[in-house]
């Protein structure tokens, strides 16, 4: 016996917040519509609930979106549509980073002009999204005025402050990553022909050999800093073909980011959980301790970037693409007038080749602007591609279009989530893809609601009534074995298990979770094959056995819309859930065996909408099987 009542889950908000973030989600199977991406207004309906804000990195627009982007984006969208489910006032932003060296470059190799360039990779990021049901409720471009101001005025605020100076930058530079870098993340190497070339040892893009001059710091700024993007990504033996870092020599605007270290160190350790997977914090913290921490470079001459802002009252130099891109979280609500509530619930979700520019400069930038830290940062790892990074020169960039083709957006989806695992980079190939959505979305989700919804079982097509005398509280007593009560027991304490994942950014093992559940409902069925029994003598009992099992087709409904919208609408619409049944708060699972009252009881279950999950073909070439993701595989990078 095991009391259900005690892991009903208590969500921050009113009642009527909560309806109206279920109707916001859900996909409206019910009414025949698709679930939309919504905006802007959505949020004033329920501007009494908890501020939620969390935030994509604004992606690059120098080329196509690939999986590794969407990837970002779903596991946004997934916490983002989560929070909703919860009660919380979410707002979601996504967006574009179109200024910098590497965008002017790929507009002129391109023969474009650069703001045509980017609205056309920017609209098909916004394309891909949309494919994806990514539903973000701003998108930001870097080049939009709103943007221009903020930043102007961030700029302000920091040299008003005192914290910039100017001084000369003599160093490496590194375009791909929009980044500066030490002498000691660059080393000797050969091109393809075998000539001596300077390499960046951790992204491994080479250095010209027509600038191979040595790196030195001059004067007494230590001016040569910064960090490359890449520093967690090593592929041995991967480089580009193009050579794109640089040696350079400027006057520039400097930050005063060496000040900040101390202050930094002390937010992340007074605040340990606030970078996520803590191995990344743990990471960040031994950087600040170990490495030398100098001033950063935060403008460029005009003369080298012209697609950029102007530093305010100095038009001879541009804003460094990132202080200018890291700003755009602060665009989005309103900087510098209307920020306040939404700034105090900022949460990022960030790829590891991006956390120091999000855990040291962005603090560093805020702290010195008087502006209140992220919430959290959510870090996670990357997708190669059958074992080597993606890249253009390998041919082996994942379409994001063409695996929802595929796979459809929700197959995509589930794999990115249910795969990824945020500690370690994951590998991507379409028969892992197959294996994991046939066997977890077709065979054992899809075909649980099959077996439960048949006419041939349940003709009247009504939610089925649940008897006490057949599943009594008391084991032993009733037609339920002891198995049965695990598996209550299970599905009952999966919202709390699935609510720790979500929040830890371990959205597998919530679906890990998820999928075990249901394979413990499907043996349930299996156990007692309904099919088999005597209508006449047996019809309560056939009844319950359906009714617990859409009880628990209800629960993995729900906990699944932040992950799969578009399944979780299908199976909810199935089972005749409303809209405004959907949420958190929802989740009471098998009230009736409680003494409680199922409004879903008697009640006609939706229209047959057809196959949940159409099963996918495997692809000719014969491959090794796949191993799913499990908890096992956390830290094995
Ligand atoms: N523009 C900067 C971010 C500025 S945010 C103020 C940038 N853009 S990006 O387009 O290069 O990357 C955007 C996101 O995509 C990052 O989170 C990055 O980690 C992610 N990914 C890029 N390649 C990836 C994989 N192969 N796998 C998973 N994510 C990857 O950085």
């Amino acid at each position: 016996m095991f009391p259900l009542s005690r892991l009903v889950m208590r969500s921050p908000c009113r009642v009527l917040t909560r309806v109206g973030a279920a109707l916001r989600l859900s996909g409206h199977a019910l009414h025949g519509r698709p679930p939309r991406v919504y905006g802007i207004h959505d949020r004033q309906a329920s501007q009494c609930s908890k501020p939620y804000y969390i935030t994509t990195p604004i992606f690059y627009v120098n080329a196509s979106p690939h999986i590794g982007h969407v990837y970002s984006a779903v596991t946004a969208d997934c916490l983002h549509r989560y929070k909703l489910l919860k009660g919380y006032n979410s707002r979601f932003a996504t967006g574009t980073d179109e200024h910098g060296l590497k965008i002017q470059q790929a507009a002129s190799n391109a023969g474009k002009e650069p703001l045509s360039f980017c609205t056309e990779i920017s609209e098909s990021f916004k394309h891909v999204f949309q494919r994806c049901s990514i539903s973000y409720t701003d998108y930001i471009r870097t080049t939009e005025q709103r943007h221009t101001r903020a930043v102007e005025d961030f700029w302000m605020v920091l040299q008003s402050k005192g914290f910039l100076y100017k001084g000369t930058y003599e160093g490496w530079y590194s375009t791909p990553d929009e980044s500066f870098l030490t002498p000691a993340q660059v080393t000797d190497g050969t091109d393809s022909e075998g000539r001596r070339i300077k390499v960046s040892s951790e992204s491994g893009h080479k250095v010209p050999s027509w600038n191979n001059s040595p790196c030195s710091i001059r004067g007494p700024h230590h001016l040569n800093t910064g960090v490359c993007k890449h520093a967690e990504v090593v592929w041995p033996g991967v480089t580009d073909s193009v050579c794109k870092v640089e040696w350079m020599k400027e006057d520039n605007y400097m930050f005063r980011l060496s000040d900040f270290r101390t202050e930094v160190l002390r937010w992340l350790r007074s605040n340990p959980k606030v970078i996520r997977p803590v191995k990344f914090h743990d990471l960040v913290l031994q950087w600040l301790e170990d490495d030398d921490i100098p001033d950063l470079s935060v403008s460029r001459q005009k003369s080298r970037l012209q697609w950029g802002i102007p530093v305010p009252g100095d038009p001879e130099q541009t804003i460094y693409v990132w202080l200018d891109a890291l700003v755009n979280y602060l665009t989005v609500v309103g900087y510098p007038q209307n920020h306040a509530q939404w700034w105090t619930a900022v949460h990022h979700v960030v790829g590891k080749d991006i956390l120091k520019f999000h855990a040291i400069y962005w603090p560093a930038f805020l702290m010195a602007a008087g502006l209140p830290l992220p919430r959290m940062i959510y870090v996670h790892s990357h997708w190669t591609v059958e074992g080597k990074k993606m890249s253009k020169s390998l041919g082996n960039v994942i379409n994001p279009l063409d695996a929802i083709e595929k796979f459809s957006a929700d197959g995509l989806r589930y794999f990115l989530l249910r795969q990824g695992v945020p500690d370690s980079d994951c590998d991507y190939y379409d028969d892992k893809v197959v294996k994991v959505c046939n066997s977890e979305l077709a065979d054992a989700l899809g075909g649980l609601l099959n077996r439960c919804t048949a006419p041939s079982l349940n003709p009247a097509q009504l939610y089925p009534r649940f008897s006490n005398t057949c599943f009594p509280k008391e084991e032993n007593c009733g037609k339920a074995v002891s198995d049965d009560y695990r598996m209550m027991e299970a599905v009952s304490a999966l919202p709390v298990v699935v609510e720790r994942h979500f929040e830890n950014l371990n959205i597998y093992k919530a679906l890990e979770a998820i999928s075990a559940c249901v394979r413990l409902t499907n043996r349930f069925v299996q156990r007692h094959a309904p099919w088999k029994l005597d209508r006449k003598e047996d019809q309560q009992w056939l009844d319950t056995i359906l009714h617990v099992s859409l009880e628990c087709l209800r629960m993995y409904g729900i906990l699944l819309q932040p992950v799969v919208p578009g399944l979780a609408d299908k199976i909810l619409s199935r089972l005749g859930v409303a809209p405004e049944e959907r949420s958190w708060d929802s989740l009471n699972f098998l009230r009736r065996y409680e003494g409680g009252d199922c409004v879903l009881e008697g009640r006609a279950l939706g229209p047959d909408l057809g196959v949940l999950f159409s099963r996918l073909e495997r692809s000719p070439v014969k491959r090794k099987t796949p191993k799913m993701a499990t908890t096992q595989d956390e830290g094995k990078s």
